[in-house]
């Protein structure tokens, strides 16, 4: 069995589940943690009081292994984090820079990592709606915890750019990618799909555009990269180590195939390094001509 370092955090396999898929209820995440050990488990986006989610239906199929989401960051709040026996990556997010570095400061006392949630397209004035203070917000939460602290940064045209000043502001690395904001309509009663109007895509069809981000932040900046979008096969979570990332979150497969395609990929993995031949850190960045 391998392991990896991510920020200085010692990890058990490269295979992490992303936010929005354990629900923030502490005897699920326990249940999880006990029958699957993940290497770790990355929280819903917390904020400092609870939110109520949008209503139903908040996720639609668009196609294979494709989906669109807006849940809204309905959560239970930051004092709903209890201790884990696994890791956290405990995602925080806020409406201000204020609520976000209160909400980092809670957290970090059951956080391994905290990660600065910036880009979720589905609540006005918190995620994507909060990326253009990324600098200064990053600064204020480094100001304040000592744990390491990521940025989850969404697909935009802005990425490399909006990396760097999140990399400036001394995030100690980047979470790439989260969903990328859609639409559709019912054509016979002429309405969003979704009681949101507009949601987050994620899963398959998300995967090319993942890899292309994060190669580009990889080659521009050279920092440690958590990849998530799109990851439903060995050769998927080959391509972002390939490109880059250090460690590859899964999100739209679990929720599709369950927890179980997270054993199938760990065991997949670990057969490759073997019959190849290879180390992990033969594969990451290996794609990237600098
Ligand atoms: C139902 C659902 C809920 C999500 N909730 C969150 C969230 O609370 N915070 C966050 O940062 N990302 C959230 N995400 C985004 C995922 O963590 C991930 O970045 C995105 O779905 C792309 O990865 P995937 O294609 O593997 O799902 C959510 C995604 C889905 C599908």
């Amino acid at each position: 069995m391998y392991s990896t370092k991510l920020a200085g955090v010692n990890l058990d396999d490269v295979f992490i589940i992303a936010s929005g898929v354990v629900p923030d209820v502490p005897e699920y995440t326990e249940r999880i943690c006990n029958e699957y050990r993940p290497s770790a488990i990355t929280t819903k986006t917390l904020t400092l009081n609870p939110l109520k989610p949008h209503d139903a239906p908040t996720l639609i199929k668009l196609g294979d292994g494709c989906y669109m989401n807006a849940i809204g960051l309905g959560n239970h709040g930051i004092n709903s984090l209890k201790p884990s026996k696994c890791k956290l990556f405990v995602s925080v997010g806020g409406s201000s820079k204020e609520e976000i570095v209160k909400v980092s400061h809670e957290a970090e006392r059951l956080a391994t990592i905290i990660e600065i949630n910036l880009s979720s397209p589905n609540r006005r004035s918190f995620g994507a709606d909060m990326a253009s203070q990324v600098k200064e917000i990053v600064k204020d939460v480094r100001g304040s915890v000592t744990k390491p602290v990521f940025v989850k940064l969404g697909p935009w045209d802005n990425v490399l750019e909006l990396a760097g000043k999140a990399l400036d502001g001394g995030a100690d690395g980047l979470t790439l990618i989260n969903t990328l904001k859609g639409m559709r309509i019912d054509v016979e009663s002429r309405k969003p799909l979704l009681s949101y109007g507009t949601g987050g895509i994620s899963g398959k069809c998300i995967h090319p555009l993942a890899v292309r981000i994060i190669h580009d932040v990889f080659k521009e900046y050279s920092t440690e990269i958590i990849g998530v979008g799109g990851v439903f096969t060995l050769y998927d979570a080959i391509e972002f180590l390939e490109v880059g990332a250090k460690v590859v979150g899964l999100g739209t497969l679990i929720i599709e195939q369950g927890f179980g395609a997270l054993l199938s990929l760990r065991d997949e993995f670990e057969s490759f390094l073997v019959e190849k031949g290879l180390k992990l850190s033969d594969l990451i960045g290996s794609a990237v001509r600098k």
